[in-house]
């Protein structure tokens, strides 16, 4: 039986807007050897939006092109079909982040750096530990958090009572909700992950993000994604919402096999890698709203 509180969220999950399917139908293009860039620009074009916004993006002061690029085709030439598959999912997950409400605009941003920061930081690991989908992992940080989202903008006392009380007792955030709604941001993320039609991988880490242990096939993925968490905590990468360290989960640790040495360059990696992304967020952000 589902808990009377996480029922009405389900009922409000119905109104968030979905991830465009453009978005997957590119993610399973790229994943596709055979396809060409005339195919991945074919798919692109079908969505005016998108279109229009990568345009305004691949012609921003961040990639500082000289000449004007006015095809897809010509911006799959010039940045590739892994950043162009990352452009399209970051605009399109901060579509859900700048949604409504502007009183809750300093949490969101700071979540959203949270959520970009994890995004780098499960690269630099991924990279660390050659993991094959280093751009899966990307997403999948970047996600992570997503049902903090929910809350914060669905069920907006509920979360300032958790945000208080994880403040007040010095918690975790998970652990304050678990404490006064009894379900988690992982609750609502999995129901996002269904709604969303969100592949395995990404569904996993997003419910055991907190508990890598118990992720099964994606153990290795959900270890990433938790020590990037603890990365961006250490970094101060942006906020989750609350002020303490998660502890390291041994099991994941182990499962990673990375050595105490490798972390002080990969944390340095994370810092830079993080201020080399700011200005592009700054781009996403102008291409959005434009
Ligand atoms: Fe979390
Ligand atoms: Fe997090």
């Amino acid at each position: 039986m589902l808990n009377p509180k996480l029922k009405a969220m389900i009922r409000r999950i119905d109104d968030l807007p979905t991830l465009p399917r453009t978005v997957f139908r590119i993610t399973e293009m790229i994943n596709n050897p055979r396809s060409s860039a005339r195919d991945l620009a074919q798919v692109i074009t079908d969505d005016q939006v998108l279109t229009a916004r990568l345009l305004r993006l691949v012609n921003s002061s961040f990639y500082g092109f000289p000449q004007r690029i006015t095809t897809i085709t010509r911006a799959i030439v010039l940045l590739g079909f892994d950043a162009i598959r990352h452009l399209l999912l970051t605009t399109s997950v901060f579509d859900i982040f700048s949604d409504r409400k502007s009183e809750l605009q300093v949490a969101r941003e700071k979540l959203w750096d949270h959520s970009l920061g994890c995004a780098v930081a499960a690269k630099v690991i991924g990279k660390q530990i050659r993991h094959d989908k280093i751009e899966e992992l990307f997403v999948c940080a970047l996600l992570h958090d997503i049902g903090k989202i929910v809350s914060m903008v669905y069920a907006q006392e509920d979360y300032a009572a958790v945000t208080r009380l994880a403040a007040e007792k010095n918690i975790l955030l998970f652990e304050a909700e678990a404490a006064l709604l009894e379900y988690t941001h992982a609750d609502i993320g999995r129901l996002l992950a269904e709604r969303w039609n969100l592949p395995n991988m990404v569904a996993d880490v997003i419910v055991y993000h907190h508990t890598p242990d118990q992720a099964g096939p994606y153990a290795k993925e959900a270890a990433v994604v938790h020590l990037a968490d603890i990365f961006c905590r250490a970094l101060q990468l942006g906020s989750g919402g609350d002020h303490r360290m998660p502890a390291l989960d041994t099991a994941a640790w182990d499962l990673l096999q990375l050595d105490e040495t490798d972390i002080a360059p990969m944390l340095a990696e994370v810092e830079s890698g993080f201020n080399d992304i700011s200005p592009f967020t700054d781009a996403i952000v102008t291409a959005a709203t434009a």
